[in-house]
């Protein structure tokens, strides 16, 4: 079963038609296309984890043991979920750095580490001092420039934000640096694990038009969420580490960045926000929340569903400057990747105008 088989039942209909179970966003459905990836750790060491927290946790944990690692340093424009998870390895604290403006050089004492994010694929990234030790986090671009000709003294990155996989996180050091070891699947990231498979798998069916039952699905993806943030680290599972490898990565990156262009172009003049120049995801930035909520439960209302990254008025980390918080209330991130084509980018982006012209 190829993508392009799938698309008849979500895709068929034309701009102003859209019906039927055609959605945008939410989690991936498996997808068997096949391809021949190389990613930017593929010529290198590496060591894949169960998730991108457990390659970060790994990591720290080699660094705390065996390297004087004392704290983590983390942007405070970052995924607060996975704040509590590195605190069991290392103290976190947060530095300043939002997608929305250049970062000021990152102040690490003795003892700290820096994590340097790619948000949302951007390349922006503050600087440190010449002896600190850095950890490029490219879970939002893994295939970018960037990641490729990083020369950070260790690189992670989470699998199943960009790529079809019901988990998986990598980390290398695209420095030499000696690596973590690996460790065994743990039967908890085994269960978490099957439950997000099974809800890839239903998603397909579903797509294709097989009598499954959404919300049942829907429940299986949620759960197998908040399964793989389990206590212990773990390795990959046998799927996706012998999946990897055969996808059409590369292919898939530039249909994104083409689907993006579509978007761009036609809401280069929306009124009242404005477009990130963004890789991961088509990301808008309201002038005010009340404009972002409004247009979040129109689209939902229009089977567009899109992400709020990341959610910063509950942080798990303190001292987070109040405008990034802000900034987090005004920001949407509307997914534009392979799945799509250009006039279903044409159709998101019509509805986007279409919400925030009923506001005006
Ligand atoms: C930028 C970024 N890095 C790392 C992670 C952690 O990845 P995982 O969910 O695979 O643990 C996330 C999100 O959860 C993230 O958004």
């Amino acid at each position: 079963v190829t993508h392009a088989e799938v698309r008849p039942e979500t895709h068929g209909a034309t701009v102003g038609e859209r019906g039927g179970r055609w959605e945008v966003g939410s989690d991936f459905h498996l997808v068997l296309d096949a391809g021949q990836a190389r990613y930017p750790w593929s010529c290198r060491p590496h060591v894949y984890f169960g998730t991108g927290r457990d390659a970060l946790r790994g990591l720290l944990a080699l660094g705390r043991d065996t390297l004087g690692w004392r704290r983590l340093l983390i942007p405070s424009y970052y995924c607060q979920d996975v704040v509590p998870s590195l605190r069991r390895e290392l103290p976190v604290a947060a530095y300043e750095h939002a997608p929305t403006s250049a970062p000021a050089p990152v102040g690490a004492g003795a003892g700290d580490v820096v994590l340097v994010a790619s948000i949302f694929g951007l390349t922006v990234r503050p600087e440190t001092a010449p002896a600190t030790v850095v950890i490029e986090d490219h879970s939002h671009d893994p295939l970018s420039e960037w990641a490729s000709s990083s020369s950070a003294d260790f690189a992670v990155a989470s699998l199943r934000k960009t790529l079809p996989l019901p988990d998986g996180g990598v980390c290398w050091s695209p420095s030499g640096l000696p690596l973590p070891a690996e460790r065994s699947l743990t039967l908890a990231h085994a269960a978490a694990t099957l439950e997000r498979l099974s809800a890839m798998v239903l998603k397909l069916e579903y797509l294709r038009g097989a009598d499954v039952n959404k919300a049942e699905f829907r429940r299986l993806a949620v759960s197998g969420e908040a399964a793989l943030d389990h206590a212990g680290i773990s390795g990959i599972s046998g799927f996706s580490r012998a999946r990897i490898d055969s996808l059409p990565a590369l292919e898939w990156r530039a249909t994104k960045a083409r689907n993006l262009a579509v978007l761009s172009a036609e809401l280069r003049d929306l009124p009242r926000a404005r477009l990130l120049d963004a890789p991961f995801a088509a990301t808008l930035v309201f002038d005010e929340p009340g404009l972002r909520d409004a247009v979040r439960q129109a689209l939902i209302g229009a089977s567009i569903y899109p992400a709020v990254l990341w959610p910063l008025t509950s942080p798990s980390v303190a001292g987070l400057p109040p405008n990034h918080v802000e900034l987090s209330r005004r920001i949407l991130s509307l997914h534009c990747d392979f799945r799509y084509g250009p006039e279903d980018m044409a159709w998101v982006a019509s509805a986007v105008r279409r919400a925030v012209e009923a506001r005006a």
